[in-house]
């Protein structure tokens, strides 16, 4: 069954700006996540770069480059495609894991998957 759990306002987040992250159960372990807008579309990614499965942002919630157009690690300069988490260069073994959104009513939502769950408390 798939679940639709509130993330943000939509508002939270603008074009190559700032990203909110949030915490998912992948694969059965808690990893960070985070999500951006990019060209007013939002999109998700497990924060764990294809290189190292380490963080990547270099200042909390940051992930664009100054050109506002890719998505970079901090550790070693992995650039990743915002729309779709692909490399586009530096050492990037494969692409970032992309976790589903939907954008209704000003609230933007992630969706579970069979390998990706919400935390329980
Ligand atoms: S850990 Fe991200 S580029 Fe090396």
């Amino acid at each position: 069954m798939i679940d639709e759990i509130p993330l943000c306002n939509a508002a939270d987040l603008v074009n190559s700006g700032d990203a909110v992250p949030f915490d998912v159960v992948y694969c059965g372990q808690t990893i960070q996540a985070f999500c951006i807008r990019y060209q007013d579309q939002v999109h998700a990614y497990l924060n764990r770069c294809s290189h190292v499965p380490m963080e990547m942002d270099y200042q909390p919630n940051r992930f664009f480059d100054s050109t506002g157009q890719w998505l970079m690690c901090a550790t070693h300069g992995a650039m990743y495609d915002p729309q779709t988490g692909a490399c586009r260069g530096g050492p990037c073994r494969g692409g970032l894991t992309k976790i589903v959104l939907s954008e209704t009513g000003g609230v933007v939502h992630w969706h579970t998957a069979h390998n990706l769950k919400s935390l329980e408390f």
